[in-house]
């Protein structure tokens, strides 16, 4: 298994992470390295033990930094067991994800240099992290930027059986991932740190908390109340710090009917909405030879609602968000809802994500 999110260098270097799993150490997550890309050559360049022996984390995506990569091993694993009975009886191993609401998330941070874990075991409330949105190193700590929900039952939003509910049923799973911020002492270890161990970073105090166990847990700090999902960033800030993320939102309905721009330090965020259409992910395209972090384009789709063969291509300007141009298509069949996209420059020699 790998994630969907690589991360990539611009020399062309590939990064995933995958689970492997073996009897002497148990399910293991393991960093790949890909020279250029290529499955040939690929290796391992970064193991982590997985906490659970009989489970496999479900691990969606990561964060990389120049020294560091980052894992939210998020309490929703696949159990071995589980597993095991959904292949012998046919059945569907979605039906394996269990969600642990007692156990927390843990943040794997991960030693470029030596491929190994850091000794600090880092916890923080038992958040269900699907997508990272940025990570980068600052005066001797990790900021960590995510999209977190409290709630483990966020992935069964997007069955097809939840759509069918109707608005007023109380079981109906409306998504509720909000942009998150997990600042990482990465100089102080767990022993060293006092009881509550508190630090400012950018005139914003953080806490992290001493455990019994030794583990730092550490407080999440919430960077927008709007519910977000699908991030993207200008990639060229991947690793460091940053100033807007992109993704979409949806309000109340099931539907994300609306693409957001977020400024991650003032909270301050752009809509662009188009109403009976469903927007996908919001994909940043900088200007050529640009030096400003938001300045390029968004490229994302338009599907409208009640008409499954309609689709436009949409081009925003990133600044706020308003409309550059629409093109649109009538498609042959039915279209379905994307969720991720990747803009492709014929003319670049390395494609970074
Ligand atoms: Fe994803």
């Amino acid at each position: 298994m790998a994630t969907a999110h690589p991360h990539i260098e611009p020399d062309g270097t590939v990064y995933n992470l995958g689970s492997s799993f073996s009897l002497i150490n148990g399910p293991e997550l393991r960093i790949v390295r890909f020279p250029e890309g290529n499955l040939e050559g690929a290796s391992v360049v970064g193991t982590a033990s997985s906490r659970w022996r009989t489970a496999f984390p479900y691990v969606h995506s990561f964060a990389m930094t120049e020294n560091y990569w980052v894992v939210g091993e998020q309490p929703l694993v696949l159990s071995l067991g589980k597993l095991f009975r959904q292949y012998v009886t046919f059945r569907k191993m979605i039906d394996a994800l269990t969600w642990l609401p007692d156990e927390n998330l843990r943040l794997i941070v991960i030693d470029r240099k030596t491929g190994k874990p850091l000794p600090t075991t880092y916890t923080a409330p038992p958040i269900i992290l699907f997508h990272h949105i940025n990570a980068w190193e600052e005066d001797g700590h990790l900021v960590v930027d995510f999209l977190g929900t409290m709630n483990g039952l966020h992935y069964t939003s997007f069955f097809f059986s939840n759509f069918k509910k109707s608005d007023t049923d109380p079981s109906k799973v409306i998504p509720d991932a909000k942009a998150c911020r997990l600042v990482l002492p990465l100089e102080v270890t767990a022993e060293e740190a006092t009881e509550k161990h508190q630090f400012t970073l950018k005139d914003t105090l953080y806490t992290a908390v001493r455990k019994e166990n030794g583990e730092l847990h550490c407080t999440p700090t919430l960077l927008s109340p709007v519910m977000f999902e699908l991030p993207r960033i200008n990639y060229l800030r991947n690793g460091l710090p940053y100033r807007y993320t992109y993704g979409v939102t949806g309000g109340s309905e099931l539907f994300y009917q609306r693409l957001l721009k977020l400024d991650v330090e003032t909270g301050k965020t752009w809509y662009f909405q188009e109403e009976g259409y469903v927007a996908a992910e919001p994909i940043f395209v900088p200007r050529p030879g640009s030096t400003k972090e938001d300045d390029g384009i968004i490229l994302s789709s338009l599907l409208k609602l009640n008409d499954p063969r309609y689709v436009a291509l949409l081009v925003l300007n990133a600044k706020d968000m308003s409309q550059l141009a629409k093109v649109r298509f009538t498609a042959e069949g039915d279209v379905t809802y994307p969720f991720h996209g990747q803009f492709v420059d014929p003319r670049q020699e390395v494609h970074l994500y």
